[in-house]
């Protein structure tokens, strides 16, 4: 059982988090509850229920493919009808896979950018009219450091994660002042996301450790790092964050290559 905090800004919040059953997306489901809030998770693993059990009450799993709108329908009007309100949205759910252009199949560009960015639209579609309704509301997007700078050979997961910026700005614009919307863009985060990814390689520690090295601080992040900075942009103290992509991101990429200090 979580020990909560008394925050008296989230007691009264329903927050929805896509892809809540691992990874930053279940760091983001704890860390709100932490926080008081009412907390939906949406995910296609099972695994959602588990952490909902764990959680409590004030915690609900809606298992739901964000990618397909009467899904995304159901669920949010499900999450409106258990708590009554609606008032940040995380669109959290993605997936990762690895083809240049020339590769990449036309169902595989479908899959990643269905789940990674039609996902986003199409939660949000269905979240904001029930914020307008309530006068505000906060969407976050967790878009990428791959949104400002590219690794090789993932060409559907650097467009879907670029992309989620114009649609950050493009509801900030639409929908401000009352809603707000924010991209949040994580270097390498420890996650079954990234185990997943070292796993295809015949040497995972090896990857392991450039992923720690090509970052400035010298090491991976944690889920809680960046759902703490979610947490903060939707709250009170974040207030004047909107159509904006944050970076927390270790300093991946900043360096120049070929520059003598040591
Ligand atoms: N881990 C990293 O290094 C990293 C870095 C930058 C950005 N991100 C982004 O952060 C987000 C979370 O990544 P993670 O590393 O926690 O991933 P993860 O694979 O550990 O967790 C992702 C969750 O999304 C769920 N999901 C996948 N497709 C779904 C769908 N169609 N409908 C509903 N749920 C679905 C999965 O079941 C899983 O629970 C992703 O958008 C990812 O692109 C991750």
């Amino acid at each position: 059982m979580i020990e909560k905090n008394n925050n008296m800004f989230f007691n009264s919040k329903t927050v929805i988090v896509t892809g809540g059953a691992k990874g930053i997306g279940a760091a983001c489901c704890r860390a709100f509850y932490k926080e008081n809030a009412r907390v939906v998770l949406l995910d296609t693993d099972p695994l959602g229920q588990q952490l909902v059990d764990e959680l409590g009450e004030n915690a609900l799993f809606i298992r739901c493919d964000v990618s397909m709108e009467t899904q995304v329908k159901q669920a949010i009007e499900q999450a409106v009808h258990s708590f009554g309100r609606l008032d940040i949205l995380v669109n959290n759910a993605g997936i990762q896979r690895y083809s240049k252009v020339t590769e990449t199949t036309e169902a595989e560009w479908d899959l990643v950018l269905n789940v990674n960015l039609k996902s986003a639209f199409l939660c949000s579609k269905h979240a904001i009219p029930q914020m307008q309704l309530q006068g505000q509301g906060v969407i976050v997007n967790v878009s990428s450091v791959q949104a400002f700078i590219a690794q090789k050979t993932v060409a559907p997961y650097v467009t879907s994660k670029t992309a989620l910026l114009g649609l950050t700005r493009s509801i900030a614009v639409d929908y401000g002042p009352e809603i707000r919307c924010i991209a949040v863009c994580p270097g390498t985060i420890d996650t079954p996301m990234l185990r997943d990814a070292i796993q295809l390689s015949p040497d995972p520690e090896a990857v392991y450790q450039e992923c720690v090295d090509m970052h400035l601080l010298k090491r991976i992040g944690t889920p809680e790092e960046v759902a703490a900075l979610i947490v903060y942009v939707s709250g009170e103290n974040g207030g004047f964050f909107t159509g904006q992509a944050i970076r927390i991101d270790g300093g991946l990429g900043i360096t120049i290559a070929g520059s003598k200090q040591d």
